[in-house]
């Protein structure tokens, strides 16, 4: 096929967000008939759902170039300057992990946002003077997996503000579908759907799990991704009806098994199954969250019954916590 990336590089191609990808298309031809930059664009929502191939979409619609970088990769306020000072009219500047950047970067680039200008302080002490670079019209596309982690000042400098959601499980099976036709992999349609249904409602998983399933069926079977196959290939890489896999499965048990179903506070829960908390709040609760298999709640993290039945233990009901 003429196309070697999995990545689409238009909206058309772009399966799914139809509400992000519908406001986005007005945005851009608006901006495009009146000859302007777009407005600054924050994009969030859990990872892997696409904020990446977005913002270059944005770009490619745009007509102009895409500059990546990232909140940590942003040092100094020197390095962001260089980034800007380097950009052409209209250009993209894709800033991910936005939430990271240091509070002098941060500072810098209001202006940047605002007003498409640099202040520069020369010197030190009494005789320090501020200088002020003019940059060109430029569009900011910043990702955060939270918007709630950006200062109010940052976020209110976004005129666009687009979250993504889960994917729909028939969206994945399409976008499913166009990986293998790119990949060359014989897949048939209940196969893509059971892929998609285990795949937690995020690209990148699912392309990741059709890559591992085209592997066992090349190896164990014949070639060819069939629903039995598909089926078996992701119990072996522990993958459960569900999406779930083993860490979101611990999550659970933890909670259920270690601290009567909770509540039981986040860093607590962390340190028992020894994983970072930010990975936790970004990565394995909210989809949980979403499948309503916990809660966030003042005191703590709680297991429902739909998770105490997923997991396979009795639920005693609902019960008030002893002390
Ligand atoms: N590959 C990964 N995400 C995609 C999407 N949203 N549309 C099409 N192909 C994709």
């Amino acid at each position: 096929s003429w196309q070697y990336s999995l990545r689409p590089r238009r909206l058309q191609e772009y399966i799914g967000q139809d509400q992000v990808k519908n406001n986005l298309s007005v945005f851009v031809q608006a901006a495009l008939s009146r000859s302007e930059a777009l407005d600054h664009v924050l994009l969030y929502g859990p990872p892997g759902l696409g904020k990446t191939t977005l913002a270059n979409i944005i770009a490619n619609e745009l007509g102009v170039n895409f500059r990546i970088t990232s909140g940590p990769a942003i040092e100094r306020s020197g390095d962001l300057a260089a980034l800007l000072t380097n950009l052409n009219e209209k250009d993209v500047l894709f800033i991910d992990e936005i939430h990271r950047l240091s509070r002098n970067v941060e500072e810098v680039l209001y202006s940047a946002m605002e007003d498409y200008a640099l202040d520069i302080m020369i010197g030190k002490g009494p005789s320090a003077r501020s200088i002020r670079l003019d940059l060109p019209q430029f569009t900011l596309v910043g990702a955060t997996t939270r918007a709630g982690a950006l200062t109010a000042p940052l976020r209110d400098r976004f005129g666009v503000i687009c979250r993504l959601e889960y994917y729909h499980t028939e969206d994945l099976e399409y976008i499913i579908k166009r990986a293998a036709e790119i990949l060359n992999i014989v897949i048939e349609a209940d196969g893509a759907r059971e892929i998609a249904r285990r795949s937690r409602g995020t690209p990148r998983i699912a392309n990741r799990l059709l890559k591992r399933v085209r592997d066992f069926a090349q190896v164990d079977g014949d070639g060819i991704i069939t629903e039995s196959l598909a089926q078996k290939a992701l119990g072996l890489l522990e993958v459960d009806t569900c999406g779930l896999d083993k860490i979101d499965q611990r999550l659970l048990i933890t909670i259920i098994t270690k601290f009567g179903g909770g509540p039981v506070g986040l860093d607590t829960l962390a340190a028992a199954i020894s994983e970072e908390t930010d990975t936790i709040e970004d990565v394995y609760e909210p989809f949980l969250i979403q499948l309503g298999f916990l809660q966030r709640t003042p005191r703590g993290r709680v297991a429902t019954k739909a998770a105490y039945v997923h997991m396979g233990v009795p639920y005693q009901g609902d019960q008030e916590t002893l002390f």
